[in-house]
């Protein structure tokens, strides 16, 4: 429950606020210290938690498999952009769900009459990063295992499978219902690194692979963001109509296993159409989170989380690459936007996530104190090696990626779904909602990320909480001037970098 303090701060608000308006307030600290390590564990909706506050942006130029599996990696979560084929947001999703595998139910297996280039050629088509399989016979029964070694040195291509596969009655296998933790004694007394599941009738029913075992029974990354089956949480937009059933009917698989989370993803997410969405999804998986945003209005927010919405994410207008408010003249101010939403929803215990606009470290801080649950970027992970497209050298010799708001004029022209996002009516030239931009390369997000992270704690040690729920409840604010935003900066001095001239 936020305290009674902090919402009389805001009640006494005479505008909205931004982040550049306020600084958060420090508290003595003097009955106990704070524990060596705070937990920055949160939530991005109802069911799917973080372990870190923070998502990537579902942005063309920000958020495809490779940075949500280092997102992931790193605690948080990735959301894989909508303007992608319904094929290849898939493929996307499916990389990051099959990047560590604890059990693999319905492992990719090749019949054994199958030449090693066809083979080679498929992995190299459905772009896998793995190159173990087990071997089926004719019978659709388990007939060996190849490995990645046995494909290197190989040097006829022709061979079919069966000619350099080791044979099933040399495998190591086991029942189906093994678990996890007999399955890695069985490795470890066997020294083998896969272990497929076999039953009665000599079928494949699953697949382990050692390293992620090992890494889920030691226990090892614990900083990892899995699911219950040990696989890396990640998310994916959908737009704002019918077609988004159809795309997650796909993209989740069958069992409905492959997706943690949809995103509904929309310039204008309290309109019609969102609710529309909100509903048709949740009729058709109802066990299914689903966010839904972006909305600016604390009313509005209320709404969808009335309407089943298991997150609503906040921004209409801040973020780095954005022109709506210019444009369209709309969209409250990032901290009233946040606060208000957080606490409109709070009576359905859905998470805020702050999206767009974190331009400082301290801003992260500042949107967890206002009520967010997670906090979306963009442009702070712009630029890593981890986004989307190439690196490109300009004329000056500096090394930059393309960061452009999915409501720019090129990324309209290239995807339906910006279209969608920013409601394009009419013919001729769409209204652009967004720029194109140069970003400098900066190398990985995972150095990215830990500044965050590192900033974050050090924001909550300076005022004195030891979890994000605390942060969100009790931590105030001070309104700014101008004057207190240039004393905020560097000033008076010449800044320069010494870090490399030593
Ligand atoms: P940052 O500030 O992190 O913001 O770069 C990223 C967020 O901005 C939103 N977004 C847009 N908003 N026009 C907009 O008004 C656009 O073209 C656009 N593209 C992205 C989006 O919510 C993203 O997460």
């Amino acid at each position: 429950m936020v305290s009674p303090e902090k919402q009389a701060f805001f009640e006494a608000q005479d505008v909205a606020l931004t982040f550049d308006d306020v600084r958060l307030r420090t508290r003595s600290g003097h009955q106990a210290p704070l524990p060596d390590n705070l937990d920055l564990a949160s939530r991005f909706s109802k069911n799917v938690e973080l372990k870190v506050p923070f998502a990537s942006a579902a942005m063309d130029t920000v958020t495809t498999s490779e940075m949500a599996i280092a997102m992931a990696k790193l605690g948080g979560i990735g959301v894989i952009h909508a303007g992608l084929s319904v094929e290849e947001q898939k493929t996307e999703v499916r990389r990051v769900k099959h990047h560590l595998n604890g059990l693999i139910n319905r492992p990719i297996a090749f019949d054994r009459r199958r030449s090693l280039e066809s083979i080679l050629n498929e992995c190299e088509d459905r772009k896998l990063d793995f190159r173990t399989f087990p071997v089926i016979d004719e019978n659709n029964r388990f007939a060996g295992l190849i490995t990645q070694n046995d494909l290197d040195f190989s040097e006829d291509l022709q061979l079919s499978v069966m000619d350099i596969m080791t044979p099933a009655s040399e495998v190591t296998t086991a029942d189906p219902d093994t678990k996890i933790e007999e399955a890695y004694s069985l490795m470890m007394e066997h020294k083998k690194k896969t272990l497929p599941l076999i039953d009665d009738n000599g079928e494949i029913a699953g697949l382990y692979i050692f390293s992620d075992v090992a890494r889920i029974v030691r226990g090892d990354e614990a900083q990892f963001n899995v699911d219950e089956r040990g696989r890396l949480r990640v998310a994916a937009a959908v737009p704002t109509d019918a077609e988004a059933c159809d795309r997650i009917e796909e993209i989740r698989g069958d069992d409905g296993e492959f997706l943690d989370v949809a995103v509904i993803d929309s310039a204008d997410g309290d309109s019609y159409y969102a609710f529309q969405t909100l509903e048709l999804i949740k009729e058709n998986f109802p066990d299914l989170d689903v966010v839904v945003g972006n909305v600016s209005e604390g009313a509005s927010a209320g709404e969808l989380a009335a309407a089943g919405a298991d997150g609503v994410k906040v921004g209409q207008g801040p973020g780095s690459i954005c022109t709506t408010r210019t444009e369209t003249g709309i969209g409250t101010p990032q901290v009233t936007a946040v606060y208000e939403s957080a606490r409109a929803v709070e009576k359905y215990d859905v998470p805020i996530i702050a999206d767009g606009g974190i331009r400082n470290h301290g801003d992260l801080s500042l949107a967890i104190a206002a009520g967010a649950s997670a906090i979306m970027m963009g442009g702070m992970l712009s630029g890593s090696k981890e986004t989307p497209g190439d690196i490109l050298v300009l004329d000056n010799g500096s090394r930059v990626k393309m960061y452009r708001g999915m409501g720019s004029p090129s990324a309209m022209k290239a995807s339906a779904a910006s279209r969608k996002r920013y409601d394009v009516k009419g013919t001729g030239e769409p209204l652009a909602e967004g720029v194109e931009s140069y970003v400098p390369y900066k190398g990985s997000v995972v150095d990215i990320v830990d500044m965050c992270v590192k900033a974050l704690e050090k924001s909550m040690r300076y005022v004195k909480v030891d979890s994000i729920e605390q942060h969100q409840n009790e931590t105030l604010f001070n309104r700014i001037t101008n004057a207190g935003l240039i004393e905020s900066h560097p000033h008076d001095v010449q800044v320069v970098s010494l870090k490399d001239k030593d």
